[in-house]
């Protein structure tokens, strides 16, 4: 029983059926390409080899699937059908092996459906079915009076009685390498779309007298394909439903299950809640007793714990500190860097800037290639002049500095340490440590003003 375990993954497919410039395997599930979860799981199997048949777009699925280099690949030039795809693989494939072939448009299979088939099948030919209602699009299983398998007809060359079937191939099948060889060779493609199908194998292996284990899988909703976008969208919410669920086990509140999209890995400390209509991309980490309001996009980002991230912000690439309050309506760009107890409050922008503990910038505020200190007060409507058209030049503001409102740092710049900028100044020079910096017209006042009046204007 100890054959090696190879695994073939069919992914030369285009997709007609998306509509895509996209190779069909990297469409996106959960953020990243179908084939990639796929790939997750056959690590999970600790298989000899993995062969994955690909043909359209080469380059740019060989990029984007460069995390996994065991991928031994196969290129299929033509595509031919999925019988032929198989054949491209068969080179690197001892006789003695077993092969587990899987369809790279199936991507949310379990480990553990696929661990069943292989540790408990004996049988040179094993299929993975599934009992679907509404069948549509997938290929049929046949089976005689007693219920043996006797082969597998595609819908388009199924008879109408032949369509009522409802137990249909998820594409799973595991077979000895030395028959697959052997039926490989005999298939066809003598059917309605000219395609040479490894669906046909299975009717050799009948003829053959071969016996064809069928196991029907008991839960279906992780073994439906994704031909179309419909089905994709079927599946994005299957696994969505998965990854929420797991992120809730870790100990994540979650106002809705329903309104969440997880498009990447979320770690999660205790009691962290999560508002409805979040959005997570790449890699965050939240630490304890986090909230997150509603409305938020988190991406690539740490948040200490203790913080508060409100309503409608959006954060990119952010370090942040413990105990922070954050938003609403805030936008944090990569290499933004918060230390501890920092509030930046609504409609404030940064990028690229660090904030030293306790600093504020409550309102309105952009504050690019700059470096603050702690305990600094950013009034509403400061502005970091950072860049003149061709360059972009720093900031600096020193610990315990208080800038007033309506401010423009005209950088190169520094502020001193508690020095003072004066409200609606335009600060071009550096101000030192405790002074005042202030750049204002003086006020004059007119009296007994007369307002102009309407041109024309009669009584
Ligand atoms: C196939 C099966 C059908 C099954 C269904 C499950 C065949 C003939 N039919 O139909 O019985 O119910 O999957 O979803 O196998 N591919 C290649 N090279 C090719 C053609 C296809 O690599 O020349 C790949 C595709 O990228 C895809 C997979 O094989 O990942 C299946 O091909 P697809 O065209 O989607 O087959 P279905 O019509 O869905
Ligand atoms: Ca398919």
């Amino acid at each position: 029983m100890n054959k090696p375990l190879h695994i073939v993954i069919l992914a030369a497919g285009e997709g007609k059926r998306m509509h895509s410039a996209l190779p069909k395997v990297l469409q996106s599930l959960g953020g990243r390409p179908l084939l990639s979860h796929l790939m997750d799981t056959t690590r999970e199997l600790e298989p000899h080899a993995v062969h994955v048949v690909y043909g359209s777009d080469p380059e740019r699925v060989r990029n984007a699937m460069a995390d996994y280099p065991e991928i031994n690949w196969v290129m299929q030039e033509d595509r031919l059908g999925t019988g032929h795809a198989v054949i491209q693989a068969l080179p690197g494939i001892p006789d003695d092996a077993r092969v587990l072939i899987l369809y790279g448009d199936h991507p949310l299979v379990p480990a553990s459906v696929l661990r069943q088939l292989i540790d408990q099948t004996s049988s040179a030919m094993t299929l993975l079915t599934i009992d679907l209602e509404q069948p549509r699009g997938y290929g049929r299983i046949l089976r005689d009076r007693i219920g043996r398998v006797t082969g597998i007809v595609e819908e388009k060359d199924a008879s109408a009685n032949e369509r009522n079937i409802t137990e249909v191939n998820t594409g799973i099948m595991l077979v000895s390498a030395g028959w697959l060889n052997k039926w490989l060779d005999r298939v066809n493609n003598d059917n309605v779309q000219g395609e040479y199908y490894l669906t046909d194998i299975v009717g050799l292996a009948h003829d053959d007298e071969v016996s064809i284990e069928a196991v029907i899988a008991p839960d279906l909703a992780d073994l439906i394909g994704a031909n179309d976008r419909v089905q994709l969208a079927a599946l994005e919410r299957r696994y969505q439903h998965k990854a929420v669920n797991a992120l809730m086990r870790n100990g994540a509140s979650v106002a809705d299950p329903q309104r969440i999209d997880l498009r990447g890995i979320v770690e999660t400390g205790k009691d962290v809640f999560i508002d409805i209509n979040c959005i997570f991309e790449g890699r965050n980490k939240i630490a304890d007793g986090c909230r997150i309001g509603p409305g938020c996009l988190l991406k690539d980002c740490s948040i200490g714990p203790g913080t508060e991230i409100k309503a409608y912000s959006v954060l990119e690439g952010v370090i942040c500190g413990a105990g922070c309050v954050i938003g609403p309506f805030a936008r944090l760009r990569p290499e933004t860097a918060l230390a501890d107890n920092v509030r930046v409050g609504n409609f404030v922008e940064i990028k690229k800037s660090s904030l030293g503990a306790g600093t504020k910038a409550s309102h309105l505020t952009y504050l690019g290639d700059a470096t603050v200190g702690s305990a600094v007060n950013i009034g509403a409507g400061t502005i970091t002049c950072n860049y003149d058209g061709a360059n972009k030049y720093r900031t600096v503001i020193g610990d315990g500095a208080f800038i007033g409102s309506d401010s423009q740092l005209v950088a190169p710049v520094s502020i001193g340490k508690n020095a003072t900028v004066g409200a609606g100044s335009t600060i071009t020079q550096d101000v030192a440590d405790g002074q005042l910096g202030i750049s204002r017209a003086p006020q004059k006042n007119v009296s007994g003003w007369q307002r102009p009046e309407k041109n024309g204007g009669g009584k």
